[in-house]
């Protein structure tokens, strides 16, 4: 059993994605379907290549074409299919109700803008605000994922600041419309040992304290292990797994889930 409960507030149908590239067609993803409850996390695993990105991608249809060649099936949020929404519909949700933290953070951040000027501007794009209080805002969102001097910080450029650091300003930017749910791919993966912790650390807080309903990607069990509430393992573009984490650590059935399972040592969950 999933931590079913109420309505989901994101529900997706038998997701399939096909891209056209030089070397013909390919569906890269193949009914992919799962349910997002609200508060809740769930954790998209598989290796390299297995369709994490492109799951997560979907949902705001942020897949440049090429490569997409078509869509299918349903992206229900809060009971509406996204896969119908107009492009400035899509703009409306992306980053105000749905926040989206991308796998490379270097790339998501403007080189030349400073952390502070970044944050404010996403503040004032969703909200009739002025400067001044996006500015205060700015300075109490980086408070809250643990930036110390933040009014030191926001004056700082993205090259300026450590990879901890930047994570760390990535997620105050996706948390600066107060989204009701935060996709993050990979947020811990470029980080060493000790940083990923504290950034694994940052999201439990938040997810404690803000109630929000994540969607959390990545490689490692063991980082699921210690966030998720449901997994759903992909391989090659296809849903291999899905259940509650207690279920899938405890009692995995496919093989696939097993040998990843047994990589991890020391036992988990
Ligand atoms: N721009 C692209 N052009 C062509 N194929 C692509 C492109 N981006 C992704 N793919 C293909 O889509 C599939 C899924 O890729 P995706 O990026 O979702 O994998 P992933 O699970 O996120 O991998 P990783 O763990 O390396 O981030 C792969 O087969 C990949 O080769
Ligand atoms: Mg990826």
């Amino acid at each position: 059993m999933h931590s079913q409960e109420t309505k989901p507030i994101l529900e997706v149908n038998d997701l399939c994605v096909v891209f056209k590239t030089e070397a013909g067609r390919a569906t890269i993803l193949d009914k992919v379907s799962f349910k997002l409850q609200k508060n809740k996390t769930l954790g998209i695993v598989g290796e390299s290549g297995s369709g994490k990105t492109i799951t997560a991608l979907s949902v705001l249809n942020l897949i440049p074409s090429p490569p997409l060649d078509s869509m299918s099936g349903e992206i229900r949020f809060q009971g509406e299919n996204l896969l119908t929404f107009t492009k400035s519909q899509l703009r409306k949700v992306r980053g105000n109700r749905i926040a989206y933290i991308f796998q490379e953070p270097m790339t998501a951040l403007n080189p030349v803008l400073t952390i502070g000027d970044q944050i404010v501007e996403m503040i004032r794009a969703h909200n009739s605000i002025s400067k001044k209080e996006a500015r205060d805002k700015a300075v109490h969102l980086l408070t809250e994922v643990g930036i110390t001097s933040p009014i030191q910080r926001l004056k700082n450029y993205p090259h300026e600041i450590s990879g901890g650091m930047r994570q760390r300003a990535m997620i105050a930017i996706a948390l600066s419309c107060d989204p009701d749910i935060l996709i993050a791919d990979e947020p811990t993966t470029a980080l060493d040992v000790t940083i990923q912790a504290q950034v694994l650390d940052l999201f439990k807080y938040l997810i404690e304290s803000r109630g929000m309903s994540i969607i959390f990607v990545t490689h490692d069990l063991g980082v699921i292990a210690e966030i998720a509430d449901d997994i759903l393992v992909l391989q090659a573009g296809k849903t291999i797994e899905y259940d509650s984490i207690d279920k899938v650590f405890h009692d995995p059935q496919h093989p696939y889930t097993q040998k990843l399972l047994s990589l991890i040592k020391g036992g988990v969950a």
